[in-house]
C-alpha cells in the first residue's frame, strides 16, 4: 500500500445518476468517456485477427448444411423426391418440415415463417428441405438435386395486385390529430404527392452463418451471426422441442447486421442447430452470397401518397398521408416497420393536422425486415418532398419552407402521435449549419452556374440541398426497451462485462469497456467485453433502434455501481474513510488520508469476502404508447442532425457526382467520437446507397435479379463526396438522463442521405428552367435522373 499525497475528492461532473441508482459513491473521474478511443477490435479487423464464424476452427467431423430452394415464387408443393439428395458424395443427413420435432414457425412477432415448406411456398427460392454433408461445397451441390411436384400459381408482385386482392400481412393502422379533411378544405394551397420509395439489401460484409455445436445431455451451443441471440435461443428451443436453458447462443462479433439479422438469422441458426443435435455433429451453415440476397429479406419499398395543405407562407396546415409497405410474404417486423414510418411522415415539421394511415402489403417475395432507420427514412421521404413541392409551388427557397415548419417555433409542437417534441436542436442546427456549409453563398453560385448553363447549353447542372433529420429513441414495442449486464471483477483488478447488446461493428463494445472504464477509474485495457451469451445475460433484446449503448450501457453502470458500493463500503469499515471522500481514477482508489493501488483493493476484497461479481438491469423511463388510441409517448427523446449536399448531374447522361457534403448531428455528449464520427459518415453513405444506386429487380417469376455486387450497386469508396464535413453539435441541451448525456447515433445519419436525393430533384429543376418540379422516384439511378431530365426538358420545350 503506498501512501500518496492528498488527493481532492472529485465527484463525476457531467456524470449525474441517471435511474434512481444510488446517488452517492460515484466518485470518479470520467477519463474515458468523451475520448475517440479506436474500435475494441480495430486491430484485429485490419488484420484479420477478429474471428467471425467462420473463422471459429471447425471442431472434429464439422459437418456443413445447405438448404434446396423452391424454384417458383407461389405453389403449393404437392411431394418431393430427395434420394438423389440423399446419395450425393460426402451427404449425411437430409430433412424436410415433417423431420422437425417441435414448431415448424418461427414467426418473430405474428407467425407465417415456416423453417422450412410445408406445403404453401410464397416466395422463389424458399427452403424447401435442408442437407448435412461432410464439406459445404457437397451440400452446395447436393442441394441442387431435390425433385419437387409444385402446384405453381402466378406470384404477387405488384402493389397494384395486392390492393385488387386486398391482401396485407397485417391490418392497417392511422394516426389522427385533429380533423385534416377540414384542414384540407380550409387550405389556400393544396398539392398532392406520389413517390415510390425503393427497398434495399443489407449487404452485411459476412452474410448469414451459424455453427451449432451439439453438448452433453441434448444441449446444444449456437455461434449466431444475429443481432438478437435470445430470439434465436428461444426459436431454437422450440424448433427442437427443447428447454431454453438446453439452448446457448453465443455472438461474439458480426460482420454488419444493419437490421437484417435482428429476425432473419434464425432461420439459419434453427436448421443448423436441428441438425447437429439430429447428427451428434458440429454442424455449419453459411449462404452465399447470391443465396443470402435471394433468401432474407430487405428495407421495404413504400408508394406513398399525400395530400398536402399549406398557406401563402408556406406554412403545413393540413397532411392525409397514405404509406403503403410492401411486405413481402409474412408479417415478420412489418407491423412496427410501418409504424415507424407512419411516427417520421412529419419528419422535423410540426403538422397542425394530420391523419397518415400505414398500410401493410403482401407479395410473393421474401418477407421484408428492419433495415437501419427501421422504415424512419421511408416515412421522411414523404416529409421532405412536401417541403420541396410546397417550396416550387411558392417559388421560394426549400430551405426557408423547412425553417418555417420546423417543431418548436411558438407551441408548435406536437406530434401526429400526440407526444411533445421536446429537446431537439433543431432551429440552431440547421442555422450552425447554414452557416458552416455558406449555403446561401453556394446557392446563389449554383443558380448562376444553373442558369449559365442553360443559357449556353452547357451539359452541368447543380443541385444544393439541406435537410433535417428528427428520429426517434427507443423501441415501439414497449417490452423490448430493456437490458441486462453481468459484470466480474478479478483479483488482478481486471473486469469481464458481458451484456445483452451485439456488436455488429457500430462499437457497442468499445462505449460499454469506456463506461465500466470510467466507473470503475481503470484505463481501457484493464476491461474486456466478452461476448454475447445468453448463458450470461437472459432474455435479453435485439440490438436494434439504436438504442444499444442507451440500454446496455446503463445496465453496465448499473452492475459496476452495485460493486463498487461493496467495496466502497469494505473501505469504510477497513479505514474509517469518508465514503462521498472516495474517489476512484487512473487505476487508483484513494481518499484524503490514504489510496490503494484498484488491484490490491480488489485482492484485499477478495480476502474479506467480499462479491465482487454483479448483474445489472436497466428499463426505459417514461415511454408509453397505447397503440388502439395511437396515442403516447412512444419515444424517449428524439436524435436530430442536418445536411447539406451539393450534386453535379451530367445532363446528357443522368449520371452524377456528390461534390460536397456537410453534416451536423447531435449525439449529445459524446461517449466516443471517433465512433459516433464514423457512425454518421457511414449511416450517410449507407443512405445515399439507398436512394440513388441500389436498386433491387425482380423477375415475373418473382426471382430476384439483382443478387450480386455485379448488378446490385452500393456506394465504393469513390463514391465518397469529395468534400465530406462531418461535426457533431456542440452543447446539446440533451434534457432526457441518458448514459453520460449522449444520445444513440447508429441509424439517424442513414436519413441525411435525403439531402443528396433532394439536391438531385434540385439541380432536375434548375435543368428544366424552374418551370416543372420533377418526380424522382428511388432509387434515383441515372437512368430516371435522366428520364426526370428529359421529363422537365419537354415542358420548357412545350412552351417555347
Ligand atoms: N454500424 C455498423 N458498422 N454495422 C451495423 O450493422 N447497424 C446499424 C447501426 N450502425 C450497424 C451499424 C443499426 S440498424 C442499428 S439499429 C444500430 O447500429 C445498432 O447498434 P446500436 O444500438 O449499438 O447503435
Ligand atoms: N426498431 C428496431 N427494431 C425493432 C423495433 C424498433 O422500433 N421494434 C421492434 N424491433
Ligand atoms: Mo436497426 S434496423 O434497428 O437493427
Amino acid at each position: 500500500m503506498r501512501k500518496l499525497p492528498k488527493l481532492t475528492p472529485q465527484k463525476s461532473a457531467s456524470v449525474g445518476p441517471t435511474n434512481g441508482h444510488a446517488a452517492q459513491n460515484l466518485n470518479t473521474t470520467t477519463t474515458t468517456i468523451g475520448k475517440p478511443s479506436p474500435h475494441e477490435s480495430a486491430k484485429l479487423h485490419l488484420t484479420g485477427a477478429a474471428l467471425y464464424i467462420d473463422d471459429i476452427p471447425t471442431p472434429v467431423g464439422c459437418l456443413h448444411a445447405y438448404v434446396g430452394m423452391a424454384n417458383v415464387a407461389c405453389g403449393l408443393l404437392k411431394s418431393q423426391n430427395l434420394s438423389s439428395v440423399a446419395s450425393a458424395l460426402g451427404v449425411v443427413d437430409v430433412i424436410t418440415a415433417k423431420d422437425v420435432p417441435g414448431h415448424i414457425d418461427i414467426g418473430p412477432v405474428f407467425g407465417g415463417d415456416p423453417l422450412l415448406v410445408e406445403e404453401q411456398i410464397n416466395y422463389f427460392g424458399q427452403p424447401l428441405f435442408a442437407v448435412a454433408a461432410i464439406s459445404r461445397d457437397a451440400a452446395r451441390k447436393a442441394a441442387l438435386l431435390g425433385h419437387a411436384v409444385i402446384d405453381s400459381t402466378p406470384p404477387l408482385l405488384s402493389l397494384e395486385q395486392a390492393q385488387i386482392n386486398n391482401k396485407k400481412v397485417r391490418p392497417s393502422h392511422s394516426l389522427v390529430k385533429g380533423d385534416s379533411a377540414v384542414a384540407l378544405q380550409k387550405s389556400m394551397h393544396r398539392l398532392t404527392i406520389d413517390q415510390q420509395v425503393g427497398g434495399q439489401e443489407h449487404y452485411y460484409l459476412e452474410g448469414q452463418v451459424c455453427l451449432a455445436i451439439p453438448q452433453e445431455n441434448g444441449g446444444v451451443l449456437v455461434h449466431s451471426s444475429s443481432q438478437h441471440p435470445s430470439e434465436v435461443q428461444k426459436l431454437v428451443a422450440e424448433v427442437l422441442a427443447l428447454a431454453m436453458h438446453k439452448v446457448v447462443v453465443d455472438t461474439r462479433r458480426m460482420g454488419g447486421g444493419f437490421g437484417g439479422k435482428e429476425t432473419q438469422a434464425a432461420q439459419w441458426a434453427c436448421l443448423a442447430a436441428l441438425l447437429a443435435v439430429r447428427n451428434q455433429k458440429a454442424v455449419k451453415l453459411r449462404l452465399a452470397r447470391s443465396d443470402d440476397m435471394a433468401l432474407t429479406g430487405k428495407r421495404h419499398p413504400f408508394v406513398n401518397q399525400a395530400q398536402v395543405g399549406f398557406d401563402d407562407a408556406g406554412r403545413i396546415t393540413a397532411v392525409s398521408a397514405e404509406l403503403n409497405g410492401l411486405c413481402g410474404s409474412s408479417a415478420d417486423l412489418s407491423d412496427a416497420i410501418v409504424d415507424r414510418a407512419m411516427f417520421h411522415t412529419d419528419n422535423a415539421y410540426y403538422l397542425p393536422a394530420a391523419t397518415i394511415t400505414g398500410h401493410r402489403w403482401f407479395q410473393n417475395t421474401v418477407s421484408n425486415t428492419a433495415f437501419r432507420g427501421f422504415g424512419g427514412p421511408q416515412g421522411m421521404m414523404l416529409a421532405e418532398q412536401m417541403m420541396d413541392d410546397v417550396a416550387r409551388t411558392l417559388g421560394k427557397d426549400p430551405l426557408l419552407i423547412r425553417q418555417t415548419n420546423l417543431y418548436g417555433q411558438h407551441e408548435r409542437n406536437l406530434t401526429p402521435y400526440h407526444q411533445i417534441v421536446k429537446g431537439v436542436d433543431l432551429e440552431r442546427i440547421i442555422d450552425e449549419l447554414v452557416e458552416s456549409s455558406e449555403y446561401w453563398a453556394r446557392r446563389q453560385a449554383i443558380r448562376s452556374f444553373n442558369k449559365n448553363a442553360l443559357k449556353h447549353g452547357g451539359r452541368y447542372v447543380k443541385g444544393l440541398a439541406l435537410t433535417p433529420v428528427k428520429f426517434g429513441i427507443s423501441f415501439t414495442a414497449m417490452f423490448l426497451n430493456q437490458a441486462g449486464a453481468l459484470v466480474h471483477i478479478y483479483t488482478d483488478g481486471t473486469v469481464q462485462v458481458s451484456h445483452g447488446g451485439t456488436e455488429m461493428g457500430q462499437g457497442l463494445y468499445t462505449k460499454i469497456a469506456q463506461v465500466v472504464a470510467a466507473e470503475l477509474g481503470l484505463p481501457l485495457e484493464s476491461i474486456e467485453v466478452t461476448s454475447t451469451r445468453t448463458d450470461k445475460v437472459p432474455n435479453t433484446s435485439p440490438t436494434a433502434a439504436s438504442s444499444g449503448t442507451d440500454l446496455n450501457g446503463q445496465a453496465a453502470r448499473n452492475a459496476v455501481l452495485t460493486i463498487k458500493q461493496r467495496l466502497i463500503e469494505h473501505i469504510v469499515a477497513t479505514y474509517q474513510a469518508d465514503a462521498e471522500a472516495i474517489i476512484f481514477n487512473d487505476g487508483l482508489v484513494s481518499w484524503p488520508s490514504h489510496s490503494l493501488a484498484f488491484a490490491e483493493l480488489t485482492q484485499e476484497a477478495y480476502m474479506a469476502r467480499i462479491s465482487m461479481s454483479a448483474t445489472g438491469y436497466y428499463r426505459t423511463p417514461k415511454i408509453h404508447y397505447d397503440r388502439q388510441k395511437a396515442k403516447g409517448n412512444p419515444f424517449f427523446y428524439f436524435s436530430c442532425g442536418a445536411s447539406v449536399s451539393e450534386v453535379e448531374v451530367d445532363t446528357f447522361t443522368g449520371t452524377y457526382t456528390v461534390a460536397r457534403v456537410d453534416i451536423l448531428h447531435d449525439v449529445g455528449e459524446s461517449i466516443n467520437p471517433a465512433i459516433d464520427v464514423g457512425q454518421i459518415e457511414g449511416g450517410f453513405i449507407q443512405g445515399m446507397g439507398w436512394l440513388t444506386t441500389e436498386e433491387l429487380v425482380w423477375g415475373q417469376d418473382g426471382r430476384l435479379q439483382t443478387n450480386g455486387g455485379a448488378s446490385y450497386k452500393i456506394p465504393a469508396v469513390g463514391d465518397t463526396p469529395k468534400q465530406f464535413n462531418v461535426a457533431l453539435l456542440k452543447n446539446s441541451k440533451n434534457h432526457e438522463a441518458t448514459i453520460y448525456h449522449s444520445k444513440a447515433v447508429g441509424e439517424p445519419p442513414l436519413m441525411h442521405g435525403i439531402s443528396v436525393w433532394s439536391a438531385l430533384r434540385d439541380a432536375i429543376w434548375a435543368a428544366g428552367d424552374e418551370q416543372t418540379n420533377p418526380q424522382l422516384n428511388t432509387p434515383a439511378t441515372p437512368e430516371r435522373v435522366l428520364w426526370a431530365l428529359e421529363a422537365v426538358k419537354a415542358s420548357i420545350v412545350g412552351r417555347a
